[in-house]
């Protein structure tokens, strides 16, 4: 059934029912088909959107400007710096000044409160390329990504987030599967479980969809059974580098390596990642860890990285088709 998302922002999944997260995952799965099959139709034609990141990307970035691209929409580029937002001038202004030039607007940058305020004051759709809180693009990727790899039903899917688990990926993957009444785990030390309102919130929400939520510190209770293990770096862009010898020493229990992915008990469990990944010692970060701290990979090592159960660059290359499918969805009015 067709759902009506024109001129829908997303700013968080909160905002949308299951219906349409699902109507969305099936639209993903349709324009990946019809790209493939060379029948894409051009829906975006005479769009312009604009790109805002005020942190680095390269993910969120290529997939809206391709998708962009080949729906027929043009797209503009703001970076870090280049512009006058947030030194001179303020979101709301900004907001004001590119809903007039603009059909749309992706936002990347730590605020939650920011993104709110774009889609406050823009009057066009607004979506969220990732803030500290949120990063429901990725969540969409990562939902068609599991539907793909799996022949259950998503309400009958378990999967884990190893780690950082109350940062923006923990936090969008327990409101995707709150939603979806999927089994969730998250598995990380206490001190970086989500805050009480957002379990709160999501355990009402399970109340309603048949979710189960565990939030553990044990390895074993967080991975047994699941079909999915993600986790996501344990220091996120924003946050201070002097904390990574902390965030070591606390979060590598929860690495993922062929322990963690034996301890499932599934033989056929999929190891899943946003990216970009600490998996090795072959960038420069991953060069300083393991000279700082002798760590070749961090939460991921290459053993299931590079193993047969990564499935990575699927959900890498889903960034791109679903987040077309939220283009055309709030950007035309047929789909
Ligand atoms: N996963 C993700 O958002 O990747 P980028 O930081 O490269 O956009």
């Amino acid at each position: 059934m067709p759902f009506n998302l024109f001129n829908k922002s997303l700013l968080t999944l909160k905002d949308f029912s299951a219906e349409e997260i699902h109507y969305l995952l099936d639209q993903s799965a349709e324009l990946k088909a019809a790209r493939a099959e060379g029948r894409e139709t051009q829906r975006l034609r005479g769009k312009n959107i604009v790109l805002i990141f005020e942190r680095d990307s390269t993910r969120t970035r290529t997939s809206f400007e391709v998708a962009a691209f080949e729906q027929g929409a043009q797209v503009t580029y703001i970076g870090p710096s280049g512009s006058h937002i947030g030194y001179k001038e303020t979101i709301q202004d900004t907001a004001r000044v590119l809903g007039r030039m603009y059909s749309g607007i992706e936002y990347r940058g730590a605020s939650q409160q920011n993104i709110e305020a774009l889609a406050r004051y823009a009057g066009v759709p607004v979506w969220n390329g990732m803030t500290d809180e949120e990063h429901p693009l990725q969540v969409l990727a990562d939902l068609l990504t599991m539907r793909e790899h799996t022949s259950k039903p998503l309400s009958e899917v378990a999967f884990a987030f190893l780690g950082h688990v109350g940062f923006n990926m923990g936090r969008s993957l327990l409101l995707g599967a709150a939603k979806l009444g999927m089994d969730i785990r998250l598995g990380g030390p206490k001190a970086y479980w989500p805050d009480e309102r957002s379990l709160d919130y999501v355990r009402t929400l399970a109340l309603e969809t048949g979710a189960r939520i565990t939030v553990t510190e044990d390895l074993e209770s967080a991975v047994k059974g699941c079909d999915f293990i993600h986790t996501d770096v344990w220091l996120s862009m924003g946050e201070d580098t002097s904390q990574w010898g902390e965030r070591i020493q606390q979060l590598l229990p929860y690495q993922v390596n062929s322990h963690a992915m034996a301890l499932t008990g599934n033989p056929d469990a999929k190891f899943m990642h946003c990216l970009p990944a600490i998996a090795n010692k072959e960038t420069v970060l991953g060069q300083k860890l393991y000279k700082e701290y002798g760590l070749d990979g961090a939460e991921v090592v290459d053993e299931v990285f590079e193993s047969k159960a990564s499935i990575v660059f699927d959900q890498a290359e889903n960034r791109l088709h679903t987040t077309k499918a939220v283009l055309v969805a709030t950007l035309s009015k047929c789909l």
